[in-house]
């Protein structure tokens, strides 16, 4: 057990990895059975040395109106007050008309990192010169994207100028239309990284996908009279004046934005791992949004005016419906069904009210009840299920 290399395990069937781990010690036969007995035979075509799958429940948020249309949005989440909470809150706001939500301008950017002994001045009228016949390339290799409109919008150098003299990157930005696009990205980047080395004297030192937010954000608005929030021992506009609040405490105070949006993100990444998402480029991609401004700052605010509250999610959901594993996951069709998407717009859309509501969901219990008697009694319950 000394030894940790096992060339060619990737070439074993799942069942004669954890034999091999059995033999030479790592794991007792019946932890490998526990192992094997989790596996999807299915993922092994998936990932790599797999010898086990974690399965996580999807539980439906039920309640959800975006913009004017019922869905239910399956979050994938090992947490029961998470979906609890977010049909909650949806409750709620569909009692006020629903979410209104607006998709982003879906761009994904890829950089080239690029060394050279000529002026930056120098490097854009080689760019100007090697990017039409650029453009055509890469429509050639990628004949849907192109067909479907998206494709390379631009391409700008940025000299890193004083701090690393002869050096500075090229940024591509790209429409993917319904893809993700990191891979089309770096695919697309490493086709740059090569024809520039013939168009330009330098050198590539490589090439890959920014997870830098780019494009315009997704956004999601609600607007909730106060009586709607009012409960048991306490008025709607109470209530409201608390949320506030607590909003305005994670405008303020790092060490509460970063939990704030934290609630968000069980939201967002709930959704889109329920999809076979990329829920770490999603998260990266929403934490570098909050941060823009040199701090981060809250994903979702709420204000409340004279007869509402309202709230407000701002952030880019960096999701796709081709392309990756999501599509071809059995579940990902049904799943996609419930929630009313039929393109990658919509899913954004539904992604972003799932992410304003599920904070909603736990400035409510904040503001009310307090985070823990709700939690507890849904574990206990789940407790008394188990047993
Ligand atoms: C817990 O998973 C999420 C919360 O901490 C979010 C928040 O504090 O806003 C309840």
């Amino acid at each position: 057990m000394s030894d940790s290399s096992y060339p060619g395990f990737h070439r074993l069937e799942p069942s004669e990895r954890l034999g091999r781990l059995t033999a030479d010690g790592w794991l007792d036969p019946s932890e490998a059975d526990l192992l094997s007995r989790e596996l999807d035979p299915a993922l092994d075509r998936v990932s790599e040395n797999v010898v086990s799958s974690v399965r996580l429940p999807v539980g439906l948020v039920v309640n959800l109106q975006v913009n004017g249309n019922a869905v239910l949005v399956p979050l994938a989440t090992e947490e029961p007050s998470v979906v609890a909470a977010c049909s909650r809150a949806a409750r709620i706001a569909a009692q006020a008309g629903g979410v209104r939500a607006v998709r982003g301008e879906r761009r994904v950017g890829a950089q080239v990192l690029f060394r050279t002994e000529l002026s930056p001045a120098e490097v854009q009228e080689g760019l100007d010169a090697f990017l039409p016949a650029f453009k055509k390339a890469v429509a050639l290799s990628h004949p849907q994207l192109a067909a479907a409109g998206g494709g390379v919008q631009a391409v700008t150098f940025e000299p890193f100028n004083g701090r690393c003299p002869g050096a500075g990157t090229f940024l591509l930005i790209i429409d993917p239309v319904d893809a993700m696009g990191a891979n089309l990205a770096t695919s697309i980047a490493e086709q740059f990284e090569r024809g520039l080395s013939e168009a330009l004297p330098g050198e590539g030192l490589g090439a890959i996908v920014t997870n830098y937010p780019l494009g315009r954000p997704a956004t999601a608005t609600v607007r909730i009279p106060h009586d709607l929030l009012a409960t048991d021992g306490m008025d709607g506009r109470a209530v409201g004046e608390r949320i506030e609040a607590l909003s305005r405490w994670a405008g303020i105070d790092e060490k509460r934005t970063v939990t704030h949006n934290k609630g968000i993100l069980n939201g967002i990444v709930g959704a889109l791992a329920a999809l076979y998402q990329d829920t770490r480029a999603a998260t990266a991609t929403l934490d570098a949004h909050a941060c823009r401004k040199g701090r981060v700052a809250p994903l979702a605010t709420w204000e409340l005016t004279p007869d509402c509250l309202v709230g407000r999610f701002e952030g880019p959901i960096a999701c796709g419906l081709v392309g990756g594993t999501g599509p071809h996951r059995p579940t990902t069709a049904p799943l996609l069904k419930l929630m009313r998407v039929s393109c990658v717009g919509e899913l954004e859309e539904a992604v972003a009210c799932v992410g304003l509501l599920q904070n909603l969901g736990a400035l409510l219990a904040m503001a009310t009840t307090g985070i823990m008697p709700g939690h507890r009694k849904l574990h206990e319950r789940k407790g008394r299920e188990n047993r």
